[in-house]
């Protein structure tokens, strides 16, 4: 391709292109609304907000997926995942603006869009996908239910690019959770690595040590909750033992490698001071934070939702808003990451480590 001498600013951006793009199912923006317009500019800004998004997540999930994860690359993987947040927090504020539609302005062209509805976002779903959310954990919708049927070309039922774009993503394996996950796996607990002999043995001794360091901050706990004289001292005792028992059913599943991940995980919050837990912590921290701001969207959304349409049913043919709350209360990738926060103690209830070498940059670099 040749290119032009100088470049401009409207060939670069492609302005042109880009504003020929609001004209709605018509093609043709002087016989639509002002409302209309504003309507599909918020959608096209979100999408492209998710188009950088699903970039974002893709460098992340291909650097995660490497064995070893290099250790330089840390610091940039966290501001990837900071750039992600604010993408998300930033495009949260855009439901504002879609705010100042009001109901009737809404329902003046709201027919014409049955059954297209946000649902059918290709990107979300990938984005979804990418993170590692599982079909079996969608909330079904309406009668038809599948979110990939929604997703095919409503007259012929024929494949769409949509349903394309998400067929791919299914097939393109890790998620980032899995990547993660693996990532964690390899985490030396008390110096012990998988493949170590005795590192099953090193990773029971962890968590049990744990389980008397966290009973130990629970008595303390219900000692002050006693001292309240809030609640009868037998219903204290049975809330907080009930606690403790979720917490051994969480760091013992029978599956050996879940296991070893959420020791990882919880080893990594409980001595992020020591400093090649440093970064591992910090990425962590911000994965929850992406998520939070997922929910945050969520949430956000249907509030808007609620706002401009009440509680009547959606053009794709879901509750509405009863619809969009369940999957901000239930849509959840890095679980263990929010369980793990359930169970942590105090900084001097937690059990002393032997030995702290193996996490010293002085013990790498000598090596
Ligand atoms: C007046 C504006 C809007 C209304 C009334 C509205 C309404 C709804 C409703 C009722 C649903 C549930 C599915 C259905 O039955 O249709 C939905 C889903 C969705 N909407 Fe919106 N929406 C609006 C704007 C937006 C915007 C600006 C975005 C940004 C991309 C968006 C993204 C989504 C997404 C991704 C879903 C699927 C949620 C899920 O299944 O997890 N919506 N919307």
């Amino acid at each position: 391709m040749l290119l032009p001498m100088a470049t401009t600013y409207w060939d670069y951006i492609r302005v042109e292109q880009l504003l020929r793009l609001q004209g709605g199912i018509e093609d043709d923006e002087s016989t639509i609304t002002d409302h209309e317009v504003l309507f599909i500019v918020v959608h096209q800004v979100f999408e492209l907000w998710f188009k950088l998004a699903l970039r974002e997540l893709t460098t992340l999930r291909d650097l995660f997926k490497q064995d070893p994860v290099p250790e330089e690359s840390l610091a940039g993987a966290v501001g990837s995942m900071d750039r992600l947040t604010r993408i998300f927090r930033s495009a949260v504020s855009h439901f504002e603006v879609l705010e100042s539609l009001n109901t009737r302005d809404y329902l003046d062209f709201r027919d014409k869009l049955f059954p297209a509805s946000g649902f059918q976002s290709a990107q979300m779903r990938e984005m979804e996908i990418l993170l590692g959310m599982q079909d079996e954990e969608r909330i079904g919708l309406g009668a038809d239910g599948k979110y990939l049927e929604a997703l095919k070309d409503p007259t012929g039922q024929s494949e769409s690019p949509a349903f394309e774009r998400v067929k791919q993503r299914l097939a393109d394996k890790p998620s980032l959770l899995s990547a993660v996950g693996t990532w964690l796996l390899r985490t030396p607990i008390c110096g012990s690595q998988p493949g170590d002999e005795g590192d099953e043995a090193a990773v029971e001794g962890f968590l049990e040590g744990y389980l008397v360091a966290l009973r130990g901050a629970t008595d303390q706990t219900i000692a002050e909750v006693i001292g309240t004289g809030l609640m009868p001292e037998d219903k204290v005792h049975a809330r907080y033992a009930a606690e403790i028992e979720q917490a051994r059913d969480f760091f013992f599943p029978d599956d050996l490698r879940l296991r070893r991940i959420r020791a990882a995980v919880l080893f990594i919050e409980s001595y992020r001071e020591l400093p090649l837990l440093a970064w591992p912590r910090k990425m962590l921290a911000k994965l929850v934070e992406l998520e939070q701001a997922m929910v945050v969207f969520r949430q956000r959304h249907a509030r808007m939702v609620e706002r401009v349409i009440g509680r009547r049913i959606g053009t794709g043919g879901s509750s509405g808003v009863d619809y969009l709350d369940e999957t901000a209360l239930k849509y959840r990738v890095f679980k263990d990451l929010w369980t793990v926060r359930t169970f942590q103690i105090p900084t001097d209830a937690l059990p002393p480590l032997a030995d702290t070498t193996p996490y010293d940059f002085s013990e790498r670099f000598d090596a």
